[in-house]
């Protein structure tokens, strides 16, 4: 493989589904070009950024490097505006105003208040495999859904329109694939965000008249230097905690399970051993890496790791392969669920870092705590694929067979 066969993994989503070759091509691209131009018909050129130590100094810069004009490959800086704007689309001075509404609510302590729900939720849907009596696709029957509920739950969702929410976001992170998209139409994207809006901008509407103790309701009331928030901001607010929250989480469960599975010691050692379950979680985040990338861009003319980068220049950061460097980890292709320390960039860093981690890992901790001392045995019970994506995924289908206690 030269560079250019392996930069192509940042534009065509199929990359992503083939991990083999994801991984090969990233391991060439830190090695000898880890700034590197890619240039393509189809995209705006812009620079893939491989190694750990530039992803996290370009994350800790968010002066130098701006979010607003183009947050993800799909986007032409040139000046197409996003529907809705949402915190992953602000600098400041307007992300940190944006961002403190809920930072509260996803705070350890905030999020603590959530756990028993959360149990619950894991319990329901480790019932639900029981039910499903010994075979079943983990990430369609279980993984797919947990997560989303966890988040309706807590912006305050009635469950009776869970089904939908899933589907609508499922749609939009799933567009690059056939199995996930709505239809192949380049306007696909568009009518499923304007769904989300219509269903959004009526909560924010019922929430003002008649506000509870709901992350809806935060939401829908805030005040923005004592101005209430626009309905558009709003509405962007509930669209991203309500999509970064769901096929994220999916993604990192599903797929931890599958590494689990892959590597059978790791798994005895969890089941041997329940405190690892922390360092598992974040292990399965580091080794799935949902978030495939984030862009910024330049502020002004810079250097990175010996590039010149020119101002409105864009560069994409990419996680997995971070996540994956030899000089960040030790053994980076072993699945270890006790690696310590583990400081990976799944949840990115800086002033945009995952507003969900507490979320995120109480989630994956609860089902893993309900799951793994309820198997008596698992295997795999077919070959499992992932999304074809550009921006969010993992496994689309996890068919295993189990035996429970
Ligand atoms: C394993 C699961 C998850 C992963 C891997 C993940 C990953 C990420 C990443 C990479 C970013 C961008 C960080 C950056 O630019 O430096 C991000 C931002 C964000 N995430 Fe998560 N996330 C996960 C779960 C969640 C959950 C459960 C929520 C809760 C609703 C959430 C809410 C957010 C929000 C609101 C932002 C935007 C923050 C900002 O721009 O200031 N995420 N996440």
């Amino acid at each position: 493989m030269d560079l250019e066969e392996a930069a192509r993994v940042f534009t065509d989503p199929s990359a992503y589904a083939d991990e083999k070759w994801f991984h090969a091509a990233t391991a060439l691209l830190r090695r000898q070009s880890p700034v590197h131009r890619v240039e393509t018909d189809d995209f705006v050129p812009f620079w893939a950024v491989t190694r750990y130590e530039d992803v996290m100094a370009i994350s800790r810069d968010s002066e130098l490097w701006h979010n607003a004009s183009r947050t993800t490959v799909n986007q032409d800086p040139a000046g197409v505006t996003a529907p809705v704007r949402t915190l992953v689309q602000m600098d400041a001075p307007d992300h940190p105003i944006y961002r403190r509404i809920s930072a509260d609510w996803f705070k350890p302590s905030g999020v603590r208040r959530l756990s028993d729900r959360i149990a619950q939720l894991a319990k329901r849907y480790v019932d639900h495999m029981a039910e499903l009596g010994g075979e079943c696709d983990f990430f369609t029957d279980v993984a797919s859904h947990y997560p989303l509920y966890v988040i309706l739950s807590l912006l305050g969702l009635p469950e009776k329109d869970f089904p939908r929410m899933r589907k609508l976001t499922q749609e939009l992170f799933g567009s690059y694939d056939v199995d996930m998209a709505r239809n192949q139409s380049d306007t696909a994207a568009t009518e499923t965000l304007l769904d989300f809006f219509q269903y959004f901008q009526a909560l924010t509407d019922d929430r003002r008249k008649n506000p509870t103790d709901d992350l809806a309701s935060v939401i829908a009331n805030a005040t923005i230097e004592g101005a209430p928030i626009g309905t558009l901001e709003a509405v962007g607010y509930y669209v991203l905690i309500a999509t970064a929250g769901h096929d994220t989480t999916s993604s990192a469960i599903a797929g931890g399970l599958h590494a689990l599975l892959e590597s059978p010691d790791q798994w005895q050692r969890l089941a041997g051993d329940p405190s690892l379950a922390p360092t598992a979680v974040d292990e399965m985040i580091r080794w799935v890496s949902p978030v495939k990338h984030f862009m910024r861009t330049a502020t002004e003319d810079t250097v990175v790791h010996g590039v010149p980068v020119t101002a409105g220049e864009s560069v994409l950061l990419s996680y997995p392969s971070a996540n994956r460097d030899e000089d960040a980890f030790a053994d980076p292709d072993i699945f270890d669920v006790g690696r310590t320390p583990n400081k990976h960039v799944g949840f990115g860093f800086g002033a945009h870092y995952c507003l969900g981690t507490h979320l995120a890992r109480i989630e994956g901790r609860a089902l893993y705590a309900e799951l793994v001392p309820r198997l008596r045995s698992i295997e795999l019970a077919g070959t499992p694929e992932y999304t074809h994506t550009l921006f969010v995924g993992g496994p689309k289908r996890l068919p295993i067979r189990y035996q429970m206690a």
